[in-house]
C-alpha cells in the first residue's frame, strides 16, 4: 500500500474519519521534516501502538524567535518522503503555512508555568509556537495517540499540560532519545556542526552522565550544577542552562526519587539540548 500524501485539511479530516468508522486506531507523529533515525524510532513506535500512522512535516514558523534559523532550517520533504513510505507510513501530511496559519489567524495557546523556565527563559515565545501548532495539528488530525520525542523534554512536559489542560482525549507517549555511537543525541540541527565541533558535541551527554554519577553519589544539585558549566565551558560551549529537576521540571529538593538533570548549550551558533533521567 503506498502512503498517502496529503496538503490540505479537508483531505486529511476526510481520510481520518474513514478510518475512524471502520474502527481502525491512529497514532500521529509531528515532525519539522529532515527525519532522522530518531524520528523513525518514533513512527516505528507509533506502529506497534495504532493501526494506522500520520506523520506531518511542517516547518512551524511561529516557534521560530527572530535571530533563530526558520530559514534555514533543512527542508528535505522528497527524502523525507522516501523515508517514511519505505518505513510503511499510511500518510504524510505536509500542510501550507496559509492553511494552518490563515490570514486574520488570532488565536494562540499559551501553557503558563513550564513554558517560562530553561528553554521557555532564553526563547521567548517559543512554547507559545510550539502549544499552538500542535494543538492545531491535533485538531486536525485528531489522533488516538501522538508520540514526541523527549530530547525535547520540556517541550513533552509543555504538551502533557496542553492536552490535560484542554482536555484532548488523546494518549501521549514519550520516546526515548537515540543517540549517535559517541552518545550525542541525533537532532537534525546536528548538521550545522562543523567537523570540529562535532568532535566536541559529545561532551555533552558524557557531561550529564558524569552529573548523574555525581548525584548517585551523594553530591550536593549545586556543585555538580557548577562543575558541569565548568568543564562544558572550559571544552568551549556557551552553557545556557545546566540544572537538576524533578520530573515536573521545578527545583529538585533532597528527597525527591526521580530526577531530571537538562543542559542546553551553544557550540558556535549550533544550540544543543539533551537530558538525562536518574531514578533511585
Ligand atoms: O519537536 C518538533 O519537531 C516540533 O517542535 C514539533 C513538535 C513538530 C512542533 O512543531
Amino acid at each position: 500500500m503506498t502512503m498517502h500524501r496529503i496538503q490540505h485539511i479537508s483531505d486529511i479530516r476526510t481520510l481520518t474519519k474513514n478510518w475512524r468508522a471502520s474502527h481502525q486506531s491512529i497514532a500521529f507523529v509531528p515532525t519539522m521534516g529532515n527525519l532522522h533515525p530518531g524520528h523513525l524510532s518514533l513512527v516505528a513506535e507509533a506502529q506497534k501502538r495504532a493501526e494506522k500512522v500520520i506523520v506531518s512535516i511542517f516547518v512551524n514558523p511561529s516557534q521560530f524567535g527572530l535571530n533563530e534559523d526558520f530559514a534555514t532550517y533543512p527542508r528535505t520533504e522528497e527524502q523525507d518522503c522516501q523515508l517514511l513510505n519505505a518505513a510503511g507510513v499510511d500518510a504524510v501530511f505536509l500542510p501550507s503555512i496559509d492553511s494552518i496559519y490563515p490570514i486574520d489567524d488570532q488565536t494562540v495557546v499559551n501553557v503558563t508555568r513550564v513554558s517560562q523556565t530553561y528553554c521557555g527563559a532564553s526563547r521567548t515565545g517559543h512554547f507559545s509556537g510550539v502549544a499552538t501548532v500542535v494543538c492545531k495539528l491535533l485538531n486536525i488530525t485528531q489522533p488516538d495517540i501522538a508520540l514526541f520525542g523527549l530530547k525535547d523534554f520540556q517541550q513533552f512536559n509543555v504538551i502533557q499540560c496542553l492536552v490535560r489542560d484542554l482536555h484532548l482525549p488523546i494518549t501521549l507517549v514519550g520516546v526515548q532519545t537515540m543517540r549517535e555511537k559517541d552518545g550525542l543525541a541525533m537532532s537534525s540541527r546536528n548538521q550545522y556542526l562543523s567537523p570540529q565541533e562535532r568532535i566536541i558535541a559529545p561532551t555533552l551527554y558524557k557531561t550529564l552522565c558524569w552529573a548523574k554519577d555525581r548525584l548517585i553519589a551523594g553530591c550536593h544539585f549545586k556543585t555538580i550544577e557548577n562543575e558541569a558549566i565548568q568543564q562544558l565551558t572550559h571544552t568551549g560551549f556557551d552553557v545556557d542552562y545546566f540544572s537538576i529537576a524533578n520530573q515536573h521540571l521545578q527545583p529538585a529538593q533532597s528527597n525527591d526519587q526521580s530526577f531530571i538533570i537538562l543542559v542546553a548549550a551553544k557550540l558556535g551558533n549550533t544550540r544543543l539540548i539533551d537530558n538525562i533521567n536518574v531514578n533511585f
